[in-house]
């Protein structure tokens, strides 16, 4: 249990699986009450129900502008304001290539990852002016920095998370309200698994397989590898920071691979084995 957040009241969208409940449970470690969003009513129960009486469930569809105004109502509501608002669910999934996406998959991801971003910034700000500030953190991707071949719609998305993060962090600055972006790299979570059952933890073992092999850190990444950056970003600690996509993607970003292939003598000059 730490301080970090003592006092404080998050809003975190998504947070019923994946690097979404990691951070809500780490925030309420840390001191912070939670409101627990998720667009499913028993995953956001189930992880509120696990963290205890500093966290509180709330059904919301972030896309729509209504259920976005409820759950800034409930969390102000039930934890008396808003300091921190994490705009982290998303989707993705195959989608097929830039000619053959249909509009409404197209249509379908640009309303959770972008237009449900911007909803939590517009209907968030106001409860943060009341505060006296606070911070907006999103959820972009490693997808809106490179080139994804097959998932244009998720990078379009991402891509416009990390534009929408820098224009708006330069108009509510004056107000002491930060805005930042995290860009995650491959990720453990249940992403493109709409089923409702249990996590599947075979899809799991393969998902961190293949991450393992095309990341430079030789690992996948967790939940709580992201809630830490999150954790960062809504803390004090970040105090001088606002606009910025921060990349947490064990060097997926940084280190061409493609290099290894063209140069096999540069291949693990460090002498690692993976
Ligand atoms: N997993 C990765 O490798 C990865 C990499 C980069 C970015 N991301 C992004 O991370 C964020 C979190 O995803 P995750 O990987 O933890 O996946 P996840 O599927 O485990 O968690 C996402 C949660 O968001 C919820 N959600 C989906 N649509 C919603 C909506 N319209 N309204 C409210 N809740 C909704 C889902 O029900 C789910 O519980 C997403 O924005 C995703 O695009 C994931």
């Amino acid at each position: 249990m730490g301080d970090r957040l003592d006092g404080k009241v998050a809003v975190i969208t998504g947070a019923g699986s994946g690097m979404g409940r990691a951070t809500a449970e780490l925030f309420a470690e840390e001191g912070a009450r939670v409101l627990v969003v998720d667009r499913w009513a028993e995953r956001a129960e189930d992880a509120a129900g696990e963290i205890g009486d500093s966290a509180s469930a709330f059904t919301a569809d972030v896309s729509s502008g209504e259920d976005v105004q409820a759950m800034f109502n409930a969390a102000a509501d039930r934890f008396g304001g808003v300091d921190i608002i994490y705009n982290n669910a998303g989707i993705g999934g195959p989608e097929g290539n830039a000619r053959d996406c249909p509009e409404d998959v197209f249509d379908r991801i640009m309303a959770t990852n972008l237009r449900g971003v911007w909803l939590g910034m517009k209907y968030g700000i106001p409860h943060l002016e009341r505060a006296g500030g606070g911070s907006i953190i999103s959820t972009a991707s490693v997808a809106g920095i490179s080139g994804l071949s097959g998932i244009v719609g998720y990078c379009g998305s991402k891509g416009g998370v990390i534009a929408l993060t820098r224009a708006a962090a330069g108009e509510w600055a004056a107000k002491g309200i930060r805005i930042n972006c995290i860009c995650p790299g491959p990720i453990t979570t249940r992403i493109g698994d709409d089923s409702q059952g249990p996590p599947d933890p075979e899809r799991d073992a393969a998902w961190r397989e293949r991450a393992s092999v095309s990341t430079p850190l030789a690992r996948s990444g967790e939940g709580i590898d992201i809630a830490e950056a999150a954790l960062f970003l809504a803390s004090d600690e970040s105090s001088f920071m606002t606009g910025q996509a921060i990349v947490v993607d064990g060097g997926w970003t940084a280190v061409d691979r493609r290099w290894y292939d063209f140069s096999p003598t540069a291949y693990n000059p460090a002498g690692a084995t993976s």
